[in-house]
């Protein structure tokens, strides 16, 4: 009885093994801003926890994490962060309200761009987006590297908004001035602008003037919640690296030699000295 047992079992990891996807993945996070940066990492509740939870990022640094199989959650990078004491430890921008360094299971606290990954998800495929339905706190780029299926087009938002966001959204913080935008549901609680109540489903939500104000300047992020069509990517056995405030130029010089079929380009051109 355990002989046939044990092949079939032999078989079944030997069969997975041939099908890289469900190896696990990498994450590399760069920052390639001109100030530090402290990424936080929010796992979904039903995934395994990535570890560590948030770190320090100096400017040109990046660090690698090995995500487990099937991995769901969040990741951002929070800013102007300062460590009073032990224990107590806060950003301007995304903190996580852990007092700490590690985010420990807490979220970004608005405004606070995202990158937003479900990996081998239905089908076998990454699911990924930039979101900017909790707001912006800096530019972001996610570009998968070494897929097999999927569109596998990088996403993200390559503009500064911080500057541009209208008057309505900014929020200004002493002496460094501009330093998040917020979303419109954030900054007036309007069921119209939150998707919520009387508008909770895709077709009573339209995108609103602030939405678009977003999904212009960031063609493939996701401007509000219903935004899924143009927003969300895929790609299978990818590893993905993750980049805050990408270069645009740059970006758009090493991403134009790659083969890219989504609907919406990454940067909009009319508003590339925007
Ligand atoms: C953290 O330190 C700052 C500066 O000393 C202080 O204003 C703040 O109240 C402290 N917060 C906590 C939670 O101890
Ligand atoms: C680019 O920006 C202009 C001006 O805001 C806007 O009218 C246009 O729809 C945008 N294009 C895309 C692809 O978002």
């Amino acid at each position: 009885m355990d002989g046939p047992q044990l092949s079939a079992s032999l078989l079944t990891l030997l069969a997975l093994s041939f099908f890289s996807e469900v190896n696990s993945a990498s994450f590399k996070l760069l920052n390639k801003c001109r100030y530090q940066v402290w990424p936080g990492i929010l796992s979904g509740a039903n995934s395994a926890p990535l570890s560590p939870t948030g770190f320090a990022l100096k400017p040109g640094k990046s660090r690698t994490l090995s995500v487990p199989i099937s991995w769901s959650g969040r990741i951002w990078a929070r800013t102007l962060c300062t460590e009073y004491s032990p224990g107590n430890f806060s950003c301007v921008t995304a903190d996580c309200g852990s007092g700490k360094i590690e985010c420990a299971g807490g979220g970004a606290k608005p405004p606070a761009t995202l990158a937003e990954f479900t990996l081998n998800g239905a089908d076998g495929l990454d699911f990924y987006d930039v979101s900017l339905v909790d707001g912006y706190n800096l530019p972001m780029l996610v570009v998968p590297r070494g897929g097999t299926r999927g569109g596998c087009s990088p996403t993200g938002c390559l503009v500064d908004l911080n500057g541009k966001c209208p008057r309505a959204l900014r929020v200004r913080e002493g002496g460094w001035g501009s330093v998040a935008c917020r979303s419109a549901c954030e900054a007036f609680g309007d069921p119209q602008f939150c998707c919520s109540e009387g508008y909770a489903t895709p077709d009573t939500c339209q995108p609103s003037a602030y939405s678009l104000f977003f999904k212009h300047a960031c063609p493939r992020s996701y401007s509000y919640a219903y935004d899924d069509k143009t927003s969300t990517y895929t790609c299978a056995s990818a590893d993905y690296v993750i980049i805050f405030c990408p270069l645009p130029y740059t970006s758009l010089k090493v991403l134009g030699a790659r083969k890219d079929g989504a609907a919406l380009p990454l940067v909009n051109k009319t508003m590339m000295y925007f």
